[in-house]
């Protein structure tokens, strides 16, 4: 199996709680190491650029209110199978459905607030990190 790479962003629930650290060792001990880590407030251009693809979608708009509701940790997560790896310790987008031991089951607190993203394909993982990330932020 080859590293990849893949992108990751604790959203503003688990930064309001003061979980960064605690999300990011369920993270780093899913195999997972942070190659680009950032702290920002995500705009309303950022956020709705990012989620274009749910533009139809009906929770749109609360979805770009939540994600700029408060600062995210945007990161770049590198590992054997990452996006796989990634959605696996993460669990299932609604907290609802998620596996025990998972991000989400242990600290979402709805299939909104639900405390991370993760990248869902190579190919969106490098849309993603390209979105955030210049090459030279990521350290590997
Ligand atoms: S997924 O992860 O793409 O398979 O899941 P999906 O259901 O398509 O959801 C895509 C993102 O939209 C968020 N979401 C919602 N936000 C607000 N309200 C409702 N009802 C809702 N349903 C889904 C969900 O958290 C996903 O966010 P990301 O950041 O992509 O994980």
């Amino acid at each position: 199996m080859a590293v990849t790479r893949t992108f990751s962003i604790i959203k503003p629930d688990a930064t309001r709680r003061n979980l960064t650290g605690a999300v990011t060792k369920m993270l780093e001990d899913a195999g997972l190491r942070v190659v680009a880590s950032k702290r920002i407030r995500m705009t309303r251009e950022q956020a709705e650029g990012f989620y274009a693809v749910h533009k139809e979608r009906p929770f749109f708009g609360e979805l770009v209110e939540f994600m700029t509701s408060g600062p995210v940790v945007v990161q770049v997560l590198e590992g054997v199978d990452a996006v796989k790896r990634n959605r696996d310790v993460m669990g299932a987008t609604n907290p609802a459905d998620a596996a025990e031991g998972t991000i989400r089951k242990t600290f979402a607190e709805s299939i909104e607030a639900n405390s991370v993203h993760g990248s869902d394909s190579d190919e969106n993982a490098k849309i993603e990190i390209d979105f955030f990330f210049d090459e030279d932020e990521i350290v590997g």
